[in-house]
């Protein structure tokens, strides 16, 4: 066990980076297990902070998108709800990242490289999960 691989190494990586209290690596168990709300907070939360919040959250909703809480996702913006948990085909959040979506709104985040293929793989899991987030969110 004292050996990690590349995957537990990032989520590391990233646990230490977002510093979230209360949170360790540990095996990556809920880390890597997307019905766990840990799974949102270690690796989806960093992947929407980093790439969507500073239009999504806190100060702008844009198109009528709050992506700060659960609640946000599932009502959605002004094209109806963004996470449909348990459904990655009828998320227009993920159809979005993946380029796939409609033209208006067009492809998230705008005029930016695409996500990289694994931050859309694991949106997708936690989507298919049933979008799962800590209550207080
Ligand atoms: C630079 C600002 C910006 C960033 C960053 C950004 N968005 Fe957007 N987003 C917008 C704007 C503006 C709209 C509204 C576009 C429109 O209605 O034509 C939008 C619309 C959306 C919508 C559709 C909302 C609705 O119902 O109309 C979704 C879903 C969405 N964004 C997801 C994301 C995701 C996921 C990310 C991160 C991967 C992201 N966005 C990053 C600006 C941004």
């Amino acid at each position: 066990m004292k050996r990690v691989g590349m995957g537990v190494a990032a989520v590391l990586a990233m646990v230490t980076l977002t510093a979230v209290p209360g949170v360790r690596a540990q095996g990556g168990d809920a880390q890597s297990d997307a019905t766990k709300p840990e799974f949102f907070t270690t690796r989806v939360e960093p992947i929407f902070q980093q790439n969507c919040n500073k239009c999504h959250a806190g100060l702008f909703h844009r198109g009528g998108l709050n992506m700060g809480t659960r609640e946000g996702m599932l009502t959605g913006g002004h094209h109806g709800p963004a996470v449909v948990p348990g459904d990655p085909a009828k998320s227009l959040l993920l159809l979005l990242v993946k380029h796939e979506g409609p033209e208006d709104p067009g492809p998230m985040p705008p005029k930016k490289a695409k996500l990289s293929d694994a931050d859309i793989a694991t949106i997708e899991q936690w989507i298919k999960a049933g979008a799962i987030m800590p209550e207080s969110k």
